[in-house]
């Protein structure tokens, strides 16, 4: 009765908890299936930041509910940001939960999925912590390519933007002891991986405080840069309110740190921006994306953005669309509004803006943004880059892709290169999504 099957939902930092879950319950004899018809339990790890992602949880218990009919001995629990947000009311609302846990008591689920059997009773444990990181817990890699990993460097976030449930479903903002996350990255790095990530909610509010030390976010990613320049370091995600200049100087400084900044921007608009609590207006947003091109003029920049917030004027929206024609990003994750309950939004907001008008409103930021990905892209042919190269392409065995330091894939045939490596690349063509390239031989 030991066997576990995890699926995760949403933001990376849910795939990072899914490996602390994995290992959580590894070290208690539980085994991670990747069958779910050998499964014992089904570990749902979800996400609750736009209504859909909420539905298509629902919908996948549903769906679920055959296999349970095989299997009936098969327990289902819900884990993540859903389950923070509907605690036990979840286990009523779907009748085939046996448990829901929140985002800080993973440690709890060895015996949580004990009672779940043995007693046949259901349970919820959603408390939040304001020290829980998780910090002693080596993570189980799920799903690994054996190359690129992701390190939690903080949990939770307090920024409290108008719109986001995270805050709710996250708890305080608390940070990783920095010992602890280089040990992690060394030990990654001894065992072969290539690339990792920090993750957080917002990275540039990393603070580890103890008597006689206080290290900053980019004190912690040049301690992580030191161990060797063959390691690439990411992270993700920076608030454009903090993103400072002495980030900037260690990134530009470590050939090893990738050239590559997540910056959300949300909005063009000043006035959606103040209503969306985001504490920076779209000058200071353009002050520091003139920041990064100053540091490092290779640097890639992508972002997210909502379409549609409560109020959102037409000529608001417009702003957004300029705000994409100046910066020109790389890539941009792009929503529509989702009115989420319990936020600020949701008490002392309108969901004024139509269904029909959001989507036409995403749907000229996201031509717009097609459109400038391509034109980007078409720079870059001619330019050579040190690529790393994940797997082959899923197009055909004959290609490998990989990623430049500004994360495009690059797919190129693959000769006797094998994943893992660094080759040079020339960018020969490209398409919006994709560079192609070929080898350079040294
Ligand atoms: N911590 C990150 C973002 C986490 S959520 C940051 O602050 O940048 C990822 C993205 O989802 C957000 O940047 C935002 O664009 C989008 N998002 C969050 N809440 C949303 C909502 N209620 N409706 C639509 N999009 C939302
Ligand atoms: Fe949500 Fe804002 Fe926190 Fe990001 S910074 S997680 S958008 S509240
Ligand atoms: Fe979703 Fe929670 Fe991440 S709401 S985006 S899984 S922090």
């Amino acid at each position: 009765m030991k066997h576990i099957y995890i699926e995760t939902y949403g933001c990376q930092m849910n795939f990072a908890d899914s490996e602390i879950v994995a290992s959580l319950l590894q070290k208690e004899g539980y085994e991670v299936v990747s069958d779910i018809n050998d499964a014992d339990y089904v570990l749902i790890n979800t996400c609750a930041i736009r209504d859909n992602a909420e539905q298509r949880i629902r919908k996948r218990l549903r769906e679920l509910r055959a296999v349970q009919q095989r299997h009936p001995q098969l327990r289902i629990g819900i884990l993540g940001c859903m389950a923070e947000r509907l605690q036990s009311q979840l286990m009523v609302e779907e009748e085939n939960v046996s448990f829901v846990v929140g985002p800080d008591a993973y440690r709890q689920l060895p015996s949580i999925l004990a009672r779940v059997s043995e007693q046949g009773v259901k349970a919820a444990e959603t408390e939040l912590s304001t020290t829980e990181t998780y910090a002693d817990i080596e993570p189980v890699r799920l799903g690994s390519n054996g190359i690129s990993a992701y390190i939690s460097i903080m949990r939770g976030c307090q920024n409290y933007c108008a719109y986001c449930v995270v805050p709710y479903t996250r708890g305080r903002e608390r940070s990783r002891d920095p010992e602890t996350i280089v040990a992690e990255a060394r030990s990654l790095f001894e065992q072969g991986y290539k690339e990792v990530t920090l993750l957080g909610q917002n990275v540039n509010s990393y603070r580890w405080k103890t008597e006689g030390e206080e290290v900053g976010f980019p004190e912690l990613m040049a301690r992580v840069a030191e161990i060797s320049p063959m390691l690439r370091v990411r992270f993700a995600t920076s608030h454009p309110k903090d993103l400072s200049d002495s980030l900037l100087e260690v990134m530009a400084k470590y050939d090893n740190i990738c050239k590559c900044i997540h910056l959300p921007v949300q909005s063009g608009s000043d006035r959606i921006l103040k209503l969306m609590n985001r504490h920076y207006d779209s000058a200071w947003y353009l002050d520091r994306i003139a920041a990064i091109r100053r540091y490092m003029p290779d640097c890639s920049i992508t972002t997210d953005v909502i379409a549609g917030f409560c109020t959102e004027t037409e000529e608001e929206h417009q702003m957004t669309l300029e705000m994409f024609r100046k910066v020109r990003y790389d890539y941009a994750y792009m929503f529509k509004f989702s009115m989420r309950p319990n936020t600020y939004a949701e008490k002392h907001l309108q969901d004024d803006i139509p269904e029909a008008e959001k989507t036409r409103r995403l749907e000229e930021i996201i031509a717009l943004q097609g459109q400038i990905a391509l034109e980007n892209n078409r720079r870059e042919v001619g330019k050579i880059y040190e690529v790393l190269v994940e797997g082959e392409s899923h197009r055909s065995k004959e290609r490998l892709f990989g990623r430049n330091s500004q994360n495009k894939v690059i797919v190129f045939d693959r000769h006797d290169v094998m994943p893992g490596q660094y080759v040079k690349v020339k960018v020969v063509d490209c398409t919006a999504a994709t560079l192609l390239g070929e080898l350079c031989t040294q």
